[in-house]
């Protein structure tokens, strides 16, 4: 899949990744970028940047209503971007209730699975085009600290295996990408070494461009993603000894 005079539809593109996703597409020549936000007042400069290639839209990821009605309005899209996302920081057992696990399912695993229901035929009528997920390393193991948070991370990673397979017919691709810490908001509470949100986002552009189907786009991702493959156990051992507080 090219960037150049690709047409996308980022969703969560106010801030972070989502944000950098807007300025690296608009940096590598996509033709128009829908960029979606809840609050599109939010999207004000980015759309000021270049007015005749970034497009505002409302959505609300859990919205199925509102996502129905962005795939029929921006149907020219052959590029879509499932990178809106939240982390509740709540353990499996020790969070209070349910709830925050039952939120990281709606927006992290629903909310792409809703958009990739609802722009499935768009790609087809575009000639298949391509979708990135964006998952995070914790979909490969889990992180008790962020519990709930890793099992909605795996969930979007599962949905990005089998869409993949039922979407080959059509001539989509389907990109998981797979970060490690990302100095945005979400992570603004962990002092560790973050990567900067476009650094991470050109080496997915980049990614993209070479077919690459899992995407490892900062040093500890590639790292841990090397230990996983090495010794899964011990990896799984490390991330367990960060419990909940
Ligand atoms: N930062 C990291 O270390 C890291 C690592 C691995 C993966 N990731 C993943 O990367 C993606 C982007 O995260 P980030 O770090 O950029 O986080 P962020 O700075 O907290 O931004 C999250 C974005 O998602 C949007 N969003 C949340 N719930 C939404 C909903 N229901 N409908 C529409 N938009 C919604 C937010 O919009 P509002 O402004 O309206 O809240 C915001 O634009 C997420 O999927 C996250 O899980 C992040």
């Amino acid at each position: 899949m090219k960037i150049k005079n690709a047409i996308a539809f980022v969703t969560g593109a106010n801030r972070g990744i989502g944000r950098a996703f807007v300025e690296e597409l608009l940096n590598a020549g996509a033709a128009k970028i829908y960029a979606a936000a809840r609050n599109t007042k939010t999207l004000a400069d980015l759309v000021a940047r270049a007015p005749d290639r970034v497009v505002p839209v409302a959505l609300d990821v859990t919205k199925p209503d509102m996502i129905r009605t962005a795939a029929k309005n921006h149907n020219d899209v052959n590029l879509l971007i499932n990178n809106a996302g939240i982390a509740t920081f709540e353990g499996l057992i020790a969070a209070n209730d349910i709830e925050a696990a039952r939120s990281e399912m709606e927006t992290n695993y629903f909310g792409p699975l809703n958009l990739v229901r609802a722009y499935t035929p768009v790609l087809s009528a575009n000639g298949g085009g391509a979708i990135v997920n964006v998952a995070s390393i914790v979909s490969h193991v889990n992180f008790p600290a962020i519990g709930s948070y890793s099992a909605s991370k795996a969930a979007v990673h599962s949905l990005t295996q089998g869409i993949r397979a039922e979407l080959a017919a059509q001539g989509t691709q389907v990109f998981g990408v797979y970060p490690g810490p990302v100095d945005t908001d979400m992570s603004a509470e962990f002092p560790m070494d973050k990567t900067p949100t476009n650094t991470v986002v050109q080496n997915v552009l980049e990614g993209i461009e070479e077919g690459e189907e899992d995407i490892y786009p900062d040093p500890m991702s590639a790292e841990l993603h090397a230990g996983l493959l090495s010794d899964p156990k011990a990896i799984e051992k490390q991330a367990g000894e960060m419990l909940p507080q």
